[in-house]
């Protein structure tokens, strides 16, 4: 286990107390794209400040390849790369020089991080802007630099705190394409983020946590197996009378799980809707079925079950 987080608690100390993490007990192997997902104030930011030596811990432990982040900060450093929330590259540097320094930080020789940060240049398709400076930059590719500025050293593991927070939808597929192949050079991601279409589509395991807590764990599609997130069709009819025996008799089709009656028709709750819909609106249509919605089982619908709120703030 390349990441290994345990009982780990923060009380922020102020006027009113935040137990803004509540006992994390987590394990990432090496390789893996993790998730923590979760809504705003849930505790991410906080365990990856953690993790990565910004914020002190209440209690517990951190360990990345096998040292400890409190008692050996300055090992644990070289072992992790961060993406932080916010853009923090140098605005008086350009980009080729926001990785040059990083890399001397780290104690490459000048030949040495001129050599790697042509090299993360070129990788990140970033080569003709490398005397560019950041306020020169969309958000996309300042993340981008931020990507690669974070790998320099190539560290084990990398940290990014919600990575695609205000980026456009193309910018950042672009940054799901960086994140997977990162896999590829064999770095470990973590990641935080309160998408859950994002969570779902790059992690190889997510933890879902809530109010400082993790709530379940596993890959999206076990978290969905397992919190038995189903198809939702939402059948609106105009005729309200008779919808509790249409209810009945929808509950012994093939495919359906349950049925619930709602204020403006019903609600199919089904493993799969294929070959179902059909049925559905035969059986709909005497009682004038005036729309339909279909919701694919996700991450949200999960999140819903565990939780009863939405994930959205
Ligand atoms: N520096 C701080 N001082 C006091 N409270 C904080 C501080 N940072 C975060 N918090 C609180 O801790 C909780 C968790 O925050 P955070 O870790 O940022 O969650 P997330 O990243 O999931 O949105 C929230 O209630 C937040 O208001
Ligand atoms: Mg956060």
């Amino acid at each position: 286990m390349i990441v290994e987080i345990e009982a780990l608690t923060k009380v922020y100390e102020g006027k009113q107390q935040v137990k803004a993490v509540d006992g994390i007990d987590l394990s990432v192997q090496a390789g893996e794209i993790f998730g923590l997902l979760g809504p705003n104030g849930a505790g991410k930011t906080t365990t990856i400040s953690i993790a990565t030596t910004r914020t002190m811990p209440t209690s517990g432990t951190v360990r990345i390849a096998g040292v400890d982040v409190v008692q050996h900060p300055a090992e644990a450093r070289r072992l992790i790369g961060v993406v932080p929330q916010y853009n923090t590259l140098d605005r008086s540097l350009t980009i080729y020089e926001n990785i040059y320094y990083h890399c001397r930080y780290f104690g490459f020789s000048h030949g040495q991080a001129r050599e790697r940060s042509d090299e993360l240049l070129t990788q990140f398709l970033l080569a003709e802007r490398r005397k560019a400076y950041p306020s020169q930059l969309s958000g996309g590719l300042a993340q981008r630099v931020q990507i690669a500025r974070a790998i320099a050293h190539r560290p084990a593991v990398l940290f990014l705190d919600e990575p695609s927070a205000g980026l456009d939808p193309q910018s950042r597929l672009a940054m799901w394409n960086a994140v997977q192949d990162l896999r590829k050079e064999g770095i470990t991601v973590v990641l935080t983020t309160h998408y859950m279409e994002e969570a779902d589509s790059l992690s190889d395991r997510v933890a879902i946590v809530d109010h400082g807590r993790m709530l379940a764990l596993g890959s999206p599609q076990k978290l969905k197996e397992t919190f038995g997130a189903q198809t939702v069709i939402h059948l609106a009819l105009r005729h309200l009378d008779q919808v509790e025996s249409l209810a009945s008799g929808l509950r012994n089709q093939s495919g359906v799980q349950n049925v619930e009656v709602v204020s403006d028709g019903v609600r199919v709750f089904s493993t799969s809707s294929e070959g179902l819909l059909q049925e559905l609106v035969h059986a709909a249509s005497p009682h004038g079925l005036r729309d339909i919605a279909i919701a694919e089982p996700s991450l949200e619908t999960v999140f819903i079950q565990l939780t009863g709120r939405d994930l959205r703030e």
